[in-house]
């Protein structure tokens, strides 16, 4: 795993673009992983900056999001595929349906993560999975408990990020119970994924998913089994990392044709 500790979301936004714009030229039919939250948008407004510029297109990509709520109303301002649309999608060029989520409106829902996962497999798999932390270690909304050879299925969100996510919400009694998210193993397919983590908050989950046991209790440290996985954190959420002098020392001295 490389931990790369930058000043703040916006040079992440830069070198995490930088290895998307790469990916894009390699393949322009790649297919993006996209994640929700705070963390990826910085991501996200350098993609649309680079597009705007006229330096990257979508337009032979395809995209698919790791989770969504289970109950809002199609199109919700508060739902994940609305997240997406809004801050990436309609900024830049993909092609009309090229960017799927999972389709929690179906009347059957077990049938539709299988299809989503099928879906997922057919485009060839996902070439960079962007991915955020939740406090409680979750990637996704893989919760803590979750096996780490989960794939895409029904989750029931915990107490602590119902609380965390109420922002969005008029009340925590708004936040849906239920999701479906793309499990630990789907993510773990990925070619390579990119965790984004900004803040004092997301130090110990950090802290955890890094350098702590591989364990289902904190879905995050799954990313210790992956052969490409890449953190990007600030210095606040860097804060527990115990080798966070050797991640350093590492990043600077790397060559700078090998990229994230
Ligand atoms: C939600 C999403 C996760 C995301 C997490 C952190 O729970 N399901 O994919 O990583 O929030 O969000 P933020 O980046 O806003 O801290």
């Amino acid at each position: 795993m490389e931990v790369v500790i930058v000043p703040g979301p916006g040079e992440a936004g830069a070198l995490v673009g930088d290895a998307i714009a790469g990916v894009l030229a390699a393949r322009p039919a790649a297919v993006l992983g996209l994640a929700t939250g705070s963390s990826p948008l910085a991501v996200y407004r350098d993609l649309a900056r680079r597009h705007a510029a006229g330096e990257l297109s979508f337009a032979a990509a395809r995209a698919f999001l790791l989770d969504e709520y289970i109950g809002l109303p199609a199109g919700d301002a508060r739902g994940y595929r609305r997240f997406i649309a809004d801050n990436l999608e309609r900024l830049v060029d993909f092609a009309p349906g090229a960017v799927r989520g999972p389709d929690v409106g179906a009347s059957d829902l077990v049938a539709a993560c299988t299809a989503y996962e099928e879906a997922i497999a057919a485009a060839g798999g996902v070439d960079l999975q962007l991915l955020g932390i939740g406090t409680d270690g979750h990637i996704g909304f893989n919760e803590p408990g979750s096996s780490l050879a989960s794939r895409t299925r029904i989750k029931t969100l915990t107490d602590q990020t119902r609380r965390d996510n109420a922002r969005f919400f008029a009340s925590l009694e708004e936040v849906p119970r239920h999701v479906v998210t793309q499990g630990v193993g789907t993510i773990l397919d990925a070619s390579h994924v990119v965790l984004l983590a900004f803040g004092g908050a997301k130090a110990a989950a950090v802290a955890r998913a890094v350098e702590g046991p591989v364990t289902a209790m904190v879905p995050g440290s799954a990313l210790q089994l992956h052969p490409h996985a890449t953190v990007v954190v600030d210095e606040a959420a860097a804060a527990s990392l115990t080798l966070a002098d050797y991640y350093r020392e590492t990043w600077r001295h790397k060559p700078p044709w090998q990229g994230l």
